[in-house]
This record gives structure tokens, C-alpha cells and sequence, in this order.
């Protein structure tokens, strides 16, 4: 598939004004090219250790190349993000990086190449490149700089070119069983992604219950505080004095 033709998902298009909010910001759009960053240097590691791993020697050329663009995109995305944050205000607070809604490559953060065969790990590495693929292809529509906007579109060159490499490997390994991979592959980054959602959810929801317990529950102790504060008598006061068993039971 050609780059120009690569024009990211549905949902990801649907939701291309909050990615354009996501980028207009130029400290948020630095952050995020740092974060980039990193995702893109580790997924570059992991694909040197795949490299190593592998019995291929096909295979093993096209891991090497994976992984030395891998740290060209890192690279790329830091010498942006930190001519970008020089740019701006160093005195403003941090911002949201909204993460979970533009997150990258995110696809090789939680690779494990370790113990992993040749034929999953390619057909995990196909759905995470055409995931990355997708979403660099609208941030590169939406981002308001030219500059970044060029850092985007050579970083989904390559993107392309792993997205269809891993494809026609997986193919060349496993013809009659490629299908079956890519299905498994998929099934497992759904779970991944449904626990994602979930753990936000989590934390979402803790947040709501201690923010409600705050404003709900924590007046009614000030009230009762209040209450009580106003019945009290102003000044020393001498303490009630109990006679016979109750004194002895008590210390006051
Ligand atoms: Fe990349
Ligand atoms: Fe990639």
C-alpha cells in the first residue's frame, strides 16, 4: 500500500477535530513527540533483540532495517519535540497529553520478542504497524506546523513499508496458516485494549467516588462540627463528675 493511500481508520478520521485539539497546543504537541520518542527508541530495541532471536535470515535483515528506522523515528520525533519546547513559555504549568486518545506507535511498547515464534510476533507486528500507520497518517493531516507535519510524513513511509512487509513475511512463513495468526494476533490486541479502557475507567470512577465523598460527605462532618461547636459552652468549664462504679470504670 502506498503512503498516500494510507488515510488511518474510520473512527480514527471520525475523530480527527479532537486530534486537531490534541496537536494545537505547542507545549502539549512537544510532550507528545517526547513520548513518541521513547515508544518509538524501545519499540527499536525490542526489534534488535527479534533480529537476534530469529533463525531467518531474511527475516533477521528485515528486523535490523525495522529497528534501525525505528530509531531514526526517535530520532526525528526528539530533535521536534525539544525545538518545539524551546519555543515555548517555560513558566506555564504541564499539560494533559490526552495519550490515550493520540498514542503513537503505541502497538511495540508492550512487545515481548522473548520465547516469542516468528510467525505471532510478525502477524502482532503487522496489525501494530497498520495501528500506527492509521494514526500518524491523520495526526500528519491534523497537526497545525509544517515542520512537524514533515516529521510525520516520513516517519509513515516507513510505517507503510513495516505494515506491508510483516504481511508478506507472515505470508512467506506460514501460507496456510497466516489468516489464523493475524486472527489471534487481533483477538489478543483487543483484550489489551479492553483492559486499557477498563483500567481508565478504574481510575475515572475512583476519582469520581472521592471527589463525591469530598463535596457530599465531608459537609455533613462540618455541619455536625458546627453543631456541636455552637453548644459548647465558651471558656473553661468544670468536667461532669460521676460518682461510685461509673468513675472507677472511666478515666475522666
Ligand atoms: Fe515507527
Ligand atoms: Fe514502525
Amino acid at each position: 500500500m502506498r503512503v498516500h493511500e494510507h488515510r488511518g481508520t474510520p473512527l480514527e478520521r471520525a475523530l480527527r477535530p479532537v486530534h486537531r485539539w490534541v496537536w494545537s497546543d505547542t507545549r502539549r504537541r512537544a510532550r507528545k513527540l517526547l513520548t513518541f520518542a521513547a515508544t518509538e527508541a524501545d519499540g527499536g530495541r525490542d526489534l534488535s533483540r527479534a533480529a537476534e532471536l530469529t533463525a531467518d535470515p531474511l527475516l533477521r535483515r528485515l528486523f535490523l532495517r525495522h529497528a534501525s528506522d525505528e530509531q531514526r523515528h526517535a530520532e526525528l520525533l526528539l530533535a521536534r519535540g525539544r525545538s518545539l519546547l524551546a519555543g515555548v513559555d517555560p513558566g506555564r504549568a504541564g499539560v494533559f497529553e490526552a495519550n490515550w486518545i493520540a498514542p503513537g506507535e503505541r502497538g511495540l511498547d508492550d512487545l515481548r520478542v522473548d520465547g516469542e515464534r516468528d510467525a505471532p510476533l510478525l502477524a502482532f507486528l503487522h496489525l501494530s504497524e497498520k495501528a500506527a500507520a492509521g494514526r500518524f497518517a491523520v495526526y500528519r493531516e491534523v497537526v497545525p506546523d509544517e515542520e512537524t507535519r514533515e516529521v510525520f510524513r516520513r516517519i509513515l513511509r516507513d510505517e507503510v513499508f513495516h505494515m506491508d512487509y510483516t504481511r508478506s513475511q507472515l505470508e512467506r512463513l506460514v501460507p496456510a496458516r497466516h489468516g489464523r495468526h493475524l486472527w489471534l494476533a487481533r483477538a489478543s490486541r483487543l483484550w489489551k485494549g479492553y483492559l486499557r479502557v477498563a483500567s481508565a475507567v478504574a481510575g475515572l470512577l475512583g476519582t469520581l467516588v472521592l471527589v463525591a465523598q469530598y463535596f457530599l460527605i465531608l459537609p455533613i462532618f462540618a455541619l455536625l462540627a458546627k453543631r456541636a461547636a455552637r453548644r459548647e459552652r465558651p471558656g473553661w468549664s468544670e468536667p461532669i463528675r460521676r460518682e461510685g462504679r461509673a468513675a472507677l470504670e472511666r478515666q475522666y
